[in-house]
């Protein structure tokens, strides 16, 4: 038990919980009937919000664990199945679970023919998140059953459609930004392939989706699939307790993340480092550092820090070693990676960022791999969004 001293000398216990790690929480639910006081934590620094046993992270050892299996080892040994499966149903899929797992999400990946009219009501330069949050709550109009949120079944067949028809909305608003036709999900390519194929392919030619790029899309997919309570997840809770829609929860995780505090990091990450090669490139660091420490200027270095990671984002060091696999393989240089580079090692050792243990975070590379791999700038939040819907749902 925890103690409380009150301002008028009252002495009130609180029950400590412990975690699966052996943190300890002081369970506070009893304060406010049984003092009228209630606790002051914006932000939830000091505060976990629910009980989960989906995601653990340790932010001062920097580890991330999905039900309690390392990120490395899921990104190094398995795919996108095997991870969501995981996530979803609390342990890793037998081969029979995995093949028809991965046959009920393939079942799911066409969205209704009228969704598409949808697209056509949007400008033709519509930030592509901006057709998400809208599209992925129109779902809601689509499945009229899922307000019976309480059956079981209905809850995972939310879940399947939601997982499914992400990468084929986010093609969809791609296309119908560019001006192109919509390509259809092909069934036959996994989830990375799949979507390089709805995002790339067109109809006059023929279109081959390179195995060791995807495997690299899927990495990062990997990565990015459920990080606890972020501000995202805490909106998609927060949403569900009402028993809305999940389609709609959805659409308001979306929101949450597109900003560039959250999400928004991977996509305001690549702009930074445009204009630092815009500005005379390495040269220019010193200037752009000078600025991110300055407390009378609003811009800070993005991709760096985290809300919880205060050591380096276990996230960040995969997804530098995918970083250099991809532009290897694709026998490139890119002068923004020289650029993010040489930030990164000035800021590691700049007093200012080394005492608020401010280091890269997963958005710092993860921009160079996507543009690497052709992917345009406005969709790298999309498929941060893509992959997060799996933590969303399963959360
Ligand atoms: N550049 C410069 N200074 C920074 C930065 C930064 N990127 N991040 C934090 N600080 C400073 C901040 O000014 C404050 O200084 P002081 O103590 O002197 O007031 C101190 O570090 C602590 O900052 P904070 O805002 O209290 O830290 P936080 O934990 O609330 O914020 C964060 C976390 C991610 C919002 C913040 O580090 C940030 O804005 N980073 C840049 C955006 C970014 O890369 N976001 C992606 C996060 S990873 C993807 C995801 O999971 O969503």
């Amino acid at each position: 038990m925890a103690v409380l001293s009150m301002p008028d000398g009252q002495k009130v216990e609180f029950p400590v919980l412990l975690d699966a790690a052996g943190a300890k929480f002081i369970d506070i639910r009893k304060l406010q009937p049984s003092t009228g006081m209630c606790t002051f934590d914006p932000g939830f620094g000091s505060t976990a919000s629910c009980e989960s046993s989906i995601t653990y992270i340790d932010g001062n050892k920097g580890i991330l664990l999905y039900r309690g299996y390392p990120i490395e080892e899921l990104a190094a040994e398995g795919d996108f199945i095997d991870s969501t499966f995981l996530l979803l149903h609390g342990e890793l899929p037998s081969k029979q679970e995995k093949a028809l797992f991965e046959r009920e999400i393939k079942y799911h990946t066409l969205v209704h023919e009228q969704l598409i009219q949808f697209y056509r009501g949007f400008r033709h330069d519509a930030h592509p998140m901006a057709i998400m949050v809208g599209v992925v709550g129109a779902l809601a109009a689509f499945y009229p059953e899922v307000a019976e949120v309480r059956n079981p079944q209905q809850q995972l067949r939310a879940c399947y459609r939601l997982i499914a028809k992400m990468p084929t909305l986010a093609a969809m608003a791609y296309k119908t930004s560019i001006g192109q036709p919509i390509i259809y999900p092909r069934n036959d390519l996994n989830y990375a392939e799949n979507f390089l194929h709805m995002m790339f392919a067109v109809p006059s030619e023929r279109y081959e989706v390179d195995p060791e790029l995807a495997k690299a899309l899927e990495i990062i997919f990997i990565l990015h699939l459920d990080h606890e309570q972020n501000a995202s997840t805490s909106t998609v809770r927060t949403a569900g307790s009402s028993q809305a829609n999940p389609f709609a929860c959805v659409a308001s995780g979306i929101a949450a993340l597109w900003g560039p505090a959250h999400g928004g990091a991977n996509e305001a990450v690549l702009k930074m480092l445009e204009e630092i090669d815009s500005l005379g490139g390495v040269a220019s660091i010193p200037t752009m550092v000078a600025r991110a420490k300055d407390k009378n200027d609003s811009f800070r270095l993005m991709g760096f820090g985290h809300r919880v990671y205060k050591s380096y984002d276990p996230r960040a060091k995969l997804m530098r070693q995918v970083t250099y696999r991809v532009l290897e393989k694709l026998g490139r240089k890119d002068t923004l990676l020289d650029i993010a580079m040489e930030l990164e090692k000035i800021a590691l050792q700049d007093d200012y960022f080394v005492k608020r243990s401010l280091y890269p975070n997963v958005d710092f590379y993860s921009g160079i791999v996507l543009r690497a791999l052709g992917i345009p700038v406005e969709m790298y939040t999309v498929l941060f969004a893509m992959a997060r819907t799996v933590g969303w749902v399963a959360q």
